[in-house]
């Protein structure tokens, strides 16, 4: 069974009187351990398909399994659940809180799971360490650069140590420095097994993903290995 499989899946939107349909029919089977990348022009679909993936939004038609699991007909409390623990987001924009620390927002995702105390503040701190910002605990991520900040992302999608990762154009406002940094922790991370599932226009940094496919107008154009 593929980690991911998903057939004749349809979204559209409601735009005052009319439906209209932004993902147009995608097959697409994806297996624990790949490293994929979706690339394809601005408003082709990329991202609505990788909320629907990341349980942040759900399909109109069709089906999309996650571990064999019916993405298209859980209520809203399993999928905030599969979101919570199978599910790892990376945000061209971060997505962090601001103010609070960045152990804090590593944290969080463990609090909405119970996760004792003791041991959320242990693994954040691991986490972070992994990033190269184990000197970076107590600062927020708005004293942070823009690689910096992504970094803290990462060690917070790995918080409830998820099943997949869903990166939407994560280098996207990076310089190639901390693009050329961030892509070192995302291959580091394919390596140790995760699968990930990454949004970019850089073909640059599609260089550690095992396949790469091309979107167009709502559905998969190419899908090569
Ligand atoms: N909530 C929404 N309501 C209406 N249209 C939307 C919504 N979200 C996305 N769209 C439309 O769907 C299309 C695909 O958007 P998106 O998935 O964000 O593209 P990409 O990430 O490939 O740039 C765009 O035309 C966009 O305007
Ligand atoms: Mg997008």
């Amino acid at each position: 069974m593929a980690l991911v499989e998903i057939s004749n899946l349809e979204k559209s939107y409601r735009v005052g009187e009319t439906d209209v349909p932004v993902l147009k029919g995608i097959d697409l089977e994806i297996d624990e351990g790949e490293f994929v990348a979706l690339m394809g022009p601005s408003g082709c679909g990329k991202s609505t398909l990788m909320n629907i993936l990341g349980c942040l939004d759900r399909p109109s038609r069709g089906r999309i399994l996650l571990k064999g699991q019916d993405l298209g007909h859980l209520s809203d409390r399993d999928l905030a659940r599969i979101r919570r623990e199978e599910i790892g987001f990376v945000f061209q924009n971060f997505n962090l809180i601001g103010r609070i620390s960045n152990l804090k927002n590593v944290e969080l995702p463990m609090t909405l799971k119970e996760t004792a105390k003791n041991l959320r503040r242990d693994r954040a701190m691991e986490l972070l360490e992994s990033v190269g910002l184990g000197h970076r605990l107590d600062y927020s991520p708005s004293n942070l650069s823009g690689g910096e900040r992504q970094r803290v992302a990462i060690a917070r999608a790995l918080a409830n140590d998820p099943s997949i990762i869903l990166a939407d154009e994560p280098t996207g406002n990076l310089d190639e420095r901390s693009t050329s940094d961030i892509m070192d922790i995302m291959r580091e991370l394919n390596g140790e097994g995760r699968t990930i599932v990454m949004v970019t226009h850089d073909i640059e940094t599609t260089r550690c993903c095992n396949r790469v496919i091309w979107m167009r107008d709502g559905t998969i154009q190419e899908d090569a290995s």
